[in-house]
């Protein structure tokens, strides 16, 4: 296996997962990903960027079959499936030093524990020359953990950006043959890894906006050869007012709650306003495609009966997977049924703490099967959201 030109001195050695389907056990991968890494070989030294997950560290020890020395090994980011074959590229090269961030050089004790020597630190804006090739490092923290950083060769326009602007595919076409199914799997991507951190994202898109990028090399997922593709994505998904969209999440144990919901979801269609319904039983749900769903909503109704005086555990689950993903969201509404008594709207409350900011909308909370003035309350609540993102300008 040799590895993959991107440009002169510049390639690919990473490993394509075909059959991952699962990420950190959380994140479905439905097609699978890829652990970018990258061979720069200037006409003095030679860097690797970044390695592979553990499992598939025989795929970059093969790439490097030929490759006598490598120099540095510059680490954007500590999380394993990066940083997993660090040990062996080190046993093999032990020459070579490890460029990061101060914040990433803990991480990797911590994580790996090397030998401190193996370390150099590198200051953000600082620069290293291969010879005919210079990187240069920009610290980029919180995508998505504090230590990250992207680095950018001078001399070829190549931004290598870790988890950044990255999507979960598995493909052996090396830069994005067709912008529509990236597009879906890199919002996927932003949904699920990026968008608790909009805000630092923000920063650290401006701090690359004076850099003239050829090709932008995340570390998961095709090359950009059209930069302004993904850049032009992810300012819609940060900066974009939320869409005229509610997202419900529900469960239904015996038909109660999901009239309910059923009937939230006419009223809601009737005024114009997109629906997207996330049923949470298990084997049901995506929870990737709920997280996509929340890039965009104005509002979020969560749908519950209520188990033992609280909301099902399912529900508990997806509330708590939406307070740590902390969308956009502006308005927020519980509606379910019980059979005796409900603390259901308190407890779900208590597990949004990072959706302080949102309104809350009255909930709607009936006793057993929906009656037709709980119907009628449905309406109201459908009416105060239309009202509610007209007054905001959601379209
Ligand atoms: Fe792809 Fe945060 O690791």
């Amino acid at each position: 296996m040799k590895p993959i030109t991107i440009k002169p001195g510049v390639s690919f050695v990473g490993a394509i997962d075909w059959d991952r389907r699962l990420f950190d056990v959380l994140v479905p991968l439905p097609d699978g990903t890829s652990y970018n890494a990258f061979l720069v070989k200037g006409s003095e030294k030679t860097a690797l960027i970044d390695t592979v997950d553990f499992h598939m560290s025989g795929v970059l020890l093969e790439y490097l079959k030929d490759v006598e020395r490598i120099d540095y090994v510059i680490a954007h980011h500590g999380e394993q499936d990066h940083s997993g074959t660090l040990p062996k590229i080190l046993e093999k090269y032990p020459e070579a030093k490890v460029c990061l961030t101060p914040k990433a050089k803990g991480i990797f004790l911590d994580l790996l524990h090397l030998p401190e020597e193996k370390f150099v630190t590198v200051e953000d804006g600082e620069t290293l020359s291969l010879g005919d090739k210079t990187i240069q490092f920009v610290h980029a923290p919180w995508v998505h953990w504090p230590e990250t950083m992207f680095s950018y060769i001078q001399e070829d326009g190549i931004l290598f950006t870790a988890d950044c602007f990255g999507s979960h595919i598995a493909t052996n076409e090396l830069f994005v043959a067709d912008e529509g199914i990236v597009y879906e799997a890199a919002k996927r991507y932003y949904a699920e890894i990026m968008m608790p951190f909009a805000g630092v994202i923000k920063r650290n898109m401006k701090k690359i906006e004076n850099l003239k990028i050829d090709i932008i090399a995340p570390d998961h997922g095709p090359l950009y050869k059209r930069p302004e593709f993904i850049l032009e994505a992810y300012r819609h998904w940060v900066y974009d007012a939320p869409k005229n969209e509610v997202v419900i999440p529900y469960i239904s144990m015996h038909g109660s709650t999901k009239a309910m919901v059923d009937r939230l979801t006419a009223a809601l269609t009737e005024r114009g306003v997109t629906v997207k319904l996330f049923n949470l039983s298990e084997g049901i749900v995506d929870v990737g495609k709920l997280a996509m769903a929340l890039v965009d909503t104005a509002t979020i109704v969560i749908g519950t009966p209520t188990v033992l005086t609280g909301p099902h555990p399912n529900v508990a689950y997806g509330a708590f997977l939406v307070n740590a993903l902390r969308p956009k969201v502006k308005f927020l509404s519980v509606i379910g049924s019980y059979g005796w008594g409900t603390r259901a709207v308190d407890v779900i409350k208590g597990l949004l703490p990072n959706l302080g900011k949102a309104e809350i909308l009255d909930p709607v909370l009936c006793k057993g099967l929906p009656r037709e003035e709980d119907l009628k309350t449905l309406d109201n609540l459908a009416e105060t959201i239309y009202q509610k993102h007209k007054e905001n300008g959601f379209t």
